[in-house]
């Protein structure tokens, strides 16, 4: 008896050392929380200023403009971006949103087409600079990082009409715009996202009319748009190790848009690790590893070959490709929301394919899901592909780029709180027990915005926007109050039970 009470007694000390870490849900020193928006999303003023030398409107036009303005029949609720936030002139204000809510950096992008009207580096738009000089420098006095976005989905029109991502010429007009953020930004911003999210507008832009520039090439139209992705990220990188990296002491990365895949079941082995495979690994190997997945490249020559195709409609990185891309990241950022099952698909026993995979992707019916039709609550997933990262790429330094929930615009927000309390547990255990690198973690999003083909219906941020207001009046949720708690005792916090926490504004 006089054992087993000691051996209970070691045990349950044993227990609370290896866990009390964790359940004291403390972050550790160093680790960055930020806030992250697209530059489309929030800016507004898409036509703002004219050109005095050369009598041209001095913002262009870009994919999402032309998009939301000729075929408003995709977006659910027909609204554009025209004004969306105001962003472009309520910049001041969005840094004192950060600075209320305790945040240490803001991920923001730039419009392509706002910094180079023509899309060239022919025409540079000092009005379109100077919004982001304005911008970083305020960040700057407030004591919050600025972390840019090269590239978040918005790129000229005109580019657009030759082809953008499906004309390799693409990525030498990408090398040029980022050159010219370098050289105008490069002394303050030290860290710089490529291209958010390739896998996102690549399916959704170029095979689907879900997203700009919505033209629908059928198995062949990602693939390229990836292709074309990754050369020119790597030569990006390489351009600014020759050309920045002594003087500037940045650091480089891309944004990966994740997704955590589970086997539907348990005694499959395969197809969780497949789908991963092509929906992740198709962007996050030939950066990481060197080439897309040999199962990818096994089976897209294969289903390509019984099309009747002359070739893989997965074009192949070439040698001296692969010794740009490989290897050409400073960082991992990780934007991941949600999860989804993975079973085989059936047809494949008669010989036919519906998909280049052949693996079948469904939420479990027994998950929450936001507003988004796409986002499932799976708290234990965030996790789950956090390890996976860590295992696949050898432990990279990991920024969470994005995470964050949609709801319908409530300002006593208590499921998005949930969502973080959960999530941000997730990514502590994952850290702390497991191990993983992970640096940061940016909300997404700051604001309510324009949130692409769902319009401005479906709400992700921490502070509301009144569209309805021409002054797109701000206000505090529930949640901004939650994480000024969070960020200010380094911890997690509890879910509220009431909503007499909400913070005042400076300006309320
Ligand atoms: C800019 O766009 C708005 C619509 O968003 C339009 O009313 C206005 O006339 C345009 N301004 C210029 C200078 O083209
Ligand atoms: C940048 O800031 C200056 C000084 O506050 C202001 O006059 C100018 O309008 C701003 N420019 C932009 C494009 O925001
Ligand atoms: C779906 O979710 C339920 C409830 O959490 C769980 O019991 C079940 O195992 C899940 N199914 C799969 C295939 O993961
Ligand atoms: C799960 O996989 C096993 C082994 O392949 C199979 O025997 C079983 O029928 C599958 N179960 C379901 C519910 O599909
Ligand atoms: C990518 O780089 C790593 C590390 O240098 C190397 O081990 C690997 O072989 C490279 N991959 C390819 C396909 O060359």
């Amino acid at each position: 008896m006089d054992c087993y009470f000691v051996a209970l007694i070691i045990c349950l000390v044993l227990a609370t050392v290896s866990c009390c870490d964790i359940v004291k849900l403390t972050f550790p020193s160093g680790f960055r929380f930020g806030a992250a928006t697209a530059s489309y999303q929030i800016e507004g003023a898409w036509n703002v200023s004219v050109d005095t030398f050369y009598h041209f409107p001095d913002k262009g036009e870009n994919v999402w403009d032309y998009w939301t303005h000729n075929y408003p029949g995709y977006i659910a609720d027909g609204t554009n971006g025209d004004i969306a936030c105001d962003s472009y002139h309520k910049y001041e204000e969005d840094v004192q949103l950060l600075k209320s809510a305790g945040l240490d950096f803001y991920r923001f992008s730039i419009s392509w087409s706002r910094v180079l009207p023509t899309g060239f580096t022919n025409v540079i738009s000092e009005d379109g600079l100077q919004y982001y000089k304005n911008l970083t420098a305020e960040l700057v006095a407030n004591g919050i990082e600025p972390i840019v976005t090269i590239y978040h989905w918005d790129h000229p029109q005109v580019i657009e009409d030759m082809g953008g991502w499906t004309n390799e010429l693409m990525v030498d007009w990408f090398v040029d715009y980022a050159r010219v953020l370098f050289e105008a930004l490069g002394d303050t911003v030290k860290k710089w996202i490529t291209i958010n999210e390739p896998r996102s507008f690549c399916l959704l832009g170029y095979e689907d009319t879900q997203k700009a520039p919505g033209k629908v090439i059928s198995g062949i139209g990602a693939y390229l748009c990836m292709h074309n992705v990754l050369k020119a990220h790597g030569k990006t990188y390489r351009m600014y190790d020759e050309e920045f990296r002594d003087v500037q002491q940045g650091v480089i990365g891309m944004a990966f848009s994740l997704i955590t895949i589970l086997s539907a079941n348990s005694s499959d082995t395969v197809s969780a690790d497949v789908g991963f495979q092509f929906e992740v690994g198709w962007n996050t190997h030939p950066i990481y590893i060197g080439d897309y997945p040999e199962i990818m490249k096994t089976r897209v020559a294969m289903i390509s070959e019984a099309q009747g195709y002359p070739r893989s409609r997965l074009p192949e990185l070439t040698d001296d490709w692969i010794a740009i891309i490989n290897g050409s990241s400073d960082f991992f950022g990780a934007n991941l929301y949600t999860s989804v099952l993975a079973s085989p698909d059936p047809d494949e026993e008669l010989g036919i394919y519906n998909s280049d995979s052949g693996i079948i992707l469904e939420a479990n019916s027994s998950w929450s899901r936001a507003a988004s039709s796409w986002l499932y609550v799976y708290p234990p997933g965030f996790g789950y592909t956090l390890r996976q990262i860590r295992d696949y790429y050898d432990n990279p330094p990991v920024w969470i780029t994005e995470n964050g929930y949609s709801d319908k615009g409530e300002l006593e927000d208590y499921d998005r709180i949930s969502y973080f309390y959960d999530y941000l547990r997730e990514l502590l255990i994952a850290l702390k027990r497991d191990g993983c690198d992970i640096r940061g973690y940016a909300i997404w999003s700051l604001m309510d915005n324009f949130e692409w083909q769902d319009g401005i219906a479906d709400k992700f941020g921490i502070y509301s926007v009144d569209f309805d207001d021409p002054a797109r009046t701000r206000s505090s949720k529930l949640s901004t109050a939650w994480w000024a708690r969070v960020t200010s005792t380094r911890k997690l916090q509890a879910v509220p039970t009431n909503s007499n926490a909400r913070i005042k504004l400076p300006w309320e």
